[in-house]
């Protein structure tokens, strides 16, 4: 089976900063991934990388085994902090339907099955009753999961997540978790997170990024955690291996 996502020896950097080195991996359909590492190491660059934002500076990177910019149409993204102005006076529902851009047609107006489209998101993520709302008076978490409704409006095979749980209070991070638990049946989820705790009990496999990647299981984390993760590299100190 052709694997979702294949990184092979890429390698990136930013003008003069190596950012990923000699980073070599395969994601599977129906895998549920979550990205950990220092700050700094590299996880959203990764994320952008597998959206064809950035492009490797060596090697090669495929989703759905084509360029990652042919295959947008089928990635949705969360991105980290969103800033928004809570006075711009939009509905939740209309912050919903901008997910569905990329697929109106050329005279660009919203179709009835595009405002379905959106209250089912809406409705998968507990929101439906208050999609008439200004999205700028909107609690913290209620506001995240706005913006995973619209990314889930537009159908995507594959979700990626930068740290959705960063500025959320405890129930909130709990409901994200649980939400994410339900779409993973329906498609495959990589996820930044620094809560590495509670990622851990959920995700099926995790990405430790660091300048380079490695691929372990939930369970091969908790062994090594006791090292000191971030301190001594992880990446040191188990043997390299590429899956
Ligand atoms: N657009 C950019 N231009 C130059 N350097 C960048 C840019 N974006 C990120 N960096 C640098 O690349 C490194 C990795 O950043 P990033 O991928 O955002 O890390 P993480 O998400 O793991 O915190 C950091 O040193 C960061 O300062
Ligand atoms: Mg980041």
């Amino acid at each position: 089976m052709t694997p979702i996502i294949e990184l092979d020896h890429l390698d990136f950097g930013y003008q003069d900063l190596p950012v990923l080195n000699d980073v070599s991996f395969k994601i599977h359909a129906g895998d549920y991934v979550g990205i950990i590492g220092p700050n700094g190491g590299g996880k959203t660059t990764l994320l952008k990388l597998i959206m064809g934002f950035l492009k490797p500076t060596q090697g090669s990177i495929r989703v759905f085994g084509t360029s990652p910019n042919a295959a947008c149409s089928q990635i949705a993204y969360v991105p980290q902090v969103v800033r928004f102005d809570r006075q711009f006076p939009i509905s939740v529902l209309e912050v919903v339907l901008l997910g569905r851009l990329a697929q109106l047609p050329w005279y660009g107006r919203y179709r009835e099955e595009d405002r379905h489209a959106a209250c089912q998101a809406l409705d998968k993520v507990g929101l439906l009753p208050l999609k008439d709302r200004a999205f700028g008076t909107l609690s913290g978490g209620q506001a995240q999961r706005t913006l995973i409704a619209r990314a889930l409006v537009s159908n995507p095979k594959l979700l990626l997540l930068d740290e959705p749980t960063a500025s959320v209070d405890a129930q909130t991070q709990a409901e994200i978790y649980a939400l994410l638990d339900q779409l993973q049946n329906e498609m495959t989820i990589l996820m930044v997170t620094h809560d590495l705790n509670i990622a851990i009990e959920h995700v099926k496999r995790v990405i430790c990024v660091q300048r380079q990647v490695i691929l372990l299981t939930p369970q091969e984390v908790c062994e090594h955690f006791a090292m000191g993760l971030y301190h001594t590299p992880l990446i040191n100190t188990i043997s390299t291996r590429k899956v």
